[in-house]
């Protein structure tokens, strides 16, 4: 069993610097080199994160491992091989696919992900789980930037590859990214470990902003430090910071909004708040939040605000809050 694991984690290693090489070094992987350089990956990032190639074939990977003396389930529970259907033989998982080694706080190679190169579904194929890789558990960049969460006392958490690795290059290192869109409790923890503030920064798609939403309730019952980013006009972190640069995107996280900002902006953006039953509405969503902060200055100004803004007397606010919490 011990030796099974060190068995995945051995052919991950070599499967990562086979894949690194196929990038670099050959003339079939200038495709994916032109790939990466138009979306602003130069060389010495691609080294930082010892991005991949995986070549065009059913075997190459596979030959490559079993000529270093792995065994064919190895290959098979790392995910590197699949099945082939019904018959008896195995294929290469990952085939004419940008790789992002995934690898743990540790910097040991867990997985990979994979990105087709054009139009194609399923834009990314991941590894599966396997006995050394757990999606829910992992942060992608966390080995990079660890250290950087601990010294800044701020971990940026972003949806994809690209977007930590953008952020990454240039020069904002206390980023992560869960992978997809379901933070767990499980990824929150190394964060709150180095005492860190949890800056989210998803897409800013509907997808992204659910998936922000449950972030939020996820690590509010963490008790962590939370604070979100809106990223403007539909773009995602790694598309922004290109675009308008790191400044601004420093900007954007310096300005981001607490909990109670976002759900209020929220609540204002979704709700028609010009009318009555609006207006009770707007209350009904902000009412549970306020009643959550243990800070009075803060919800006295969250009242007034919001009493300003939905032209609804502060006094019934507060009544409302406090039929909330007699209730509860
Ligand atoms: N993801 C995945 N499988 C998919 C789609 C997404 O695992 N089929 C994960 C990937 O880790 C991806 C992240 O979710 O990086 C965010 O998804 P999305 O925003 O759709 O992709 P981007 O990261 O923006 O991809 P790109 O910029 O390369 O187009
Ligand atoms: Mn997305
Ligand atoms: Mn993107
Ligand atoms: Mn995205
Ligand atoms: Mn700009």
């Amino acid at each position: 069993r011990e030796k099974e694991i060190a068995s995945l984690f051995q052919a991950n290693e070599l499967a990562r610097n086979f894949f690194h090489s196929c990038l670099t070094k050959t003339d079939y992987g200038i495709n994916a080199r032109n790939y990466l350089a138009h979306r602003g990956i130069t060389a010495e990032i691609a080294v930082k994160f010892r991005l991949g190639y995986a070549p065009a074939a059913w075997d190459k990977l596979s030959n490559a491992l079993l000529k270093r003396n792995l065994k064919a389930d190895i290959l098979l529970k790392a995910g590197l091989a699949v099945h082939k259907n019904g018959g008896e033989g195995f294929y290469d998982r990952f085939r004419d696919r940008i790789i992002f080694p995934i690898c743990n706080a540790r910097g040991k190679v867990v997985g990979f992900g994979g990105r087709i190169m054009d139009q194609t579904q399923p834009k990314y194929l991941n590894s599966p789980e396997t006995p050394i890789f757990n999606k829910r558990h992992i942060l992608y960049g966390l080995d990079i930037a660890g250290e950087h969460i601990r010294s800044s006392g701020q971990a940026i958490v972003v949806e994809g590859y690209m977007d930590a690795i953008t952020a990454h290059a240039h020069g904002m290192a206390n980023v992560v990214a869960s992978l997809g869109t379901a933070f767990t409790a499980e990824q929150a923890k190394p964060l709150l470990r180095y005492g860190a503030e949890i800056i989210f920064a998803y897409d800013s798609d509907a997808a992204g902003q659910n998936a922000t939403l449950r972030a939020l309730s996820i690590v509010r019952v963490l008790g962590a430090k939370v604070r979100v980013v809106k990223i403007p006009d539909g773009k995602d972190p790694d598309e922004f910071i290109r675009k308008h640069g790191i400044e601004e995107f420093r900007t954007l996280v310096k300005n981001a909004a607490t909990l109670i900002d976002y759900q209020l902006q929220l609540a204002l953006e979704t709700i028609d708040h010009t009318t009555l039953e609006g207006k009770v509405a707007v209350v009904g969503k902000i009412v549970p939040v306020l009643a959550d902060s243990n800070n009075a200055v803060e919800v006295n100004a969250y009242i007034i605000r919001l009493s300003q803004t939905l032209g609804v007397a502060e006094s019934a606010i507060r009544s409302e809050l406090r039929k909330y919490l007699t209730t509860t």
